[in-house]
């Protein structure tokens, strides 16, 4: 388990990349419940942990410092970034990848179980680990959250305990409310929602 102290410096990372505090509750939130539920579901709490404390440590740059940074984390050739150019005309789904690179670059994590599971935090994806799934929920229904969606999902996977079900309802309400404010649809979300589906039935 981490201890205080490491706590405290990791807020202080986060502090260099965001200004808003009410993020750095959320990233700490996530960090904490993702921990806490991690062997549960096969996942190592330390890798847990760190997902959750950094996935959003991206949030606050500009656009052209997100395709900068995402670009670099193409180059380490971890993984490839799917429909980049789509993402590159929506840069804040880029905020995943490019704080990849942040705690790559910046405090040397360079696990890439750990950056994976943060690259796909905002769009979910094909295949993810259960790690990556972790993230992928917990950042929607951490209970800062407070939405009806949000406490349902951490119902289904907190006390069910029922990880597909709770990815795929993710999938399910954060596609809808793209739709609802008519914006785009990534199509990795749609492959991702579409596997997330077909493991439920
Ligand atoms: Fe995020
Ligand atoms: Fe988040």
């Amino acid at each position: 388990m981490e201890s205080l102290i490491d706590k405290y410096q990791h807020i202080e990372n986060l502090n260099h990349y965001l200004k808003k505090k009410k993020r750095i509750r959320h990233c700490v939130s996530v960090a904490e419940h993702m921990q806490a539920c991690a062997l549960y579901f096969g996942v190592n709490q330390a890798k847990a942990y760190l997902v959750g404390m950094y996935h959003d440590i991206a949030k606050e740059l500009n656009s052209e410092q997100l395709i900068e940074y995402s670009q670099k984390y193409l180059e380490r050739k971890i993984e490839p970034i799917q429909n980049f150019p789509f993402k590159k005309y929506n840069t804040n789904l880029l905020h995943g990848p490019a704080g990849a690179e942040i705690i790559a670059q910046d405090f040397k994590i360079v696990d890439p179980d750990i950056l994976i599971a943060i690259a796909h935090h905002t769009t979910g994806g094909l295949r993810l680990s259960n790690l990556a799934k972790l993230a992928f929920i917990m950042d929607f229904c951490e209970p800062l959250r407070k939405h009806t969606t949000s406490e349902e999902i951490y119902h289904v996977l907190i006390n069910n305990k029922n990880l597909p079900l709770a990815y795929y309802l993710t999938y399910y309400y954060t596609l809808l409310d793209v739709i609802k404010r008519k914006k785009l649809i990534c199509p990795e979300s749609i492959l991702g929602y579409n596997e997330a589906l077909d493991s439920i039935q």
